[in-house]
């Protein structure tokens, strides 16, 4: 058995489009509906209840849409909504959260140093704690909240090489570098920082993302409902955003082809 029928990505913004760049990746025969809420963004520094509301209005308009399964491309609104998403809505609903256990797993059973870079509301959340809860007997691990990288991407200055690298000092020079042995990117705007991450850290330290692992994950509940997209299928995606400026429309468009 096969669905020719949609999948829908969502994010508080941009972020997302790591995500859907992934999907086309490893599932090209796959069609997506990639909604990003930039209206609204961000969503790390709003409260739970109000990601929530935004979260449902996205899913019941995926719904409408007619999708085969929601894939949440946030650790903020997963972190906030899953849940909720799940009880509500009777196709999965797929979410995502910073990939700590990888960074730990690299360790081989010898205690890691990894910093958790995310939204002030994932690292807030109760997931997070009971995430944390696994691994901080074994490992030293530093939640670090970074709001301010979420806005660079929303405001098209990724590549303003000089801002980038400043606002990441700010966050990480409290650090001593050569101690961490990963960074956690636990928020899918940040994906986009790879190469600077690889810029501020020493060679010795990981940078580690849930991409892959979110849409292996995806890939695996669409088999097993016998709902991926058959062989001969065309694949493709479709951005749409709550902010429909033409200069959104533009930025989404070359994050996705960047
Ligand atoms: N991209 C989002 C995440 O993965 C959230 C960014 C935001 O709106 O604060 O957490």
């Amino acid at each position: 058995m096969t669905s020719t029928a949609p999948i829908g990505v969502f994010d508080s913004g941009l972020g997302g489009i790591s995500v859907v760049r992934e999907i086309r990746h490893n599932m090209p025969n796959e069609r997506v509906l990639y909604f990003g809420d930039s209206a609204n963004a961000p969503y790390g520094t709003k409260s739970p209840e109000q990601v929530r509301d935004l979260s449902n209005t996205i899913v019941e308009r995926f719904v409408k849409q007619g999708v085969k399964a929601v894939v949440i491309a946030c650790n903020t609104a997963t972190s906030a909504a899953a849940n909720e998403l799940r009880d509500r809505y009777d196709i999965p609903i797929i979410g995502m959260e910073p990939a700590l256990k990888v960074a730990c797993d690299r360790g081989e059973g010898h205690r890691q140093r990894v910093i958790v870079a995310a939204t002030p509301l994932t690292l807030r959340e109760k997931k997070f704690a009971v995430l944390m809860d696994r691994f901080k007997a074994d490992h030293t691990i530093f939640p670090e909240p970074c709001p301010g990288l979420v806005e660079i991407v929303e405001h098209g200055l990724l590549d303003d090489h000089d801002t980038v690298m400043r606002t990441l000092h700010e966050y990480f020079d409290q650090y001593d570098l050569s101690t961490i042995d990963s960074v956690v990117l636990g928020c899918t705007h940040f994906v986009f920082y790879r190469d600077y991450f690889r810029e501020l850290l020493p060679s010795s330290a990981a940078i580690i993302d849930g991409n892959a692992g979110t849409v292996r994950h995806l890939g695996v509940v669409l088999e097993s409902l016998g709902k991926l997209a058959p062989d001969h299928a065309d694949g493709g995606i479709e951005l749409a955003n709550s902010d429909t400026c033409e200069r959104i429309a533009r930025l989404a468009q070359s994050l996705l082809d960047r």
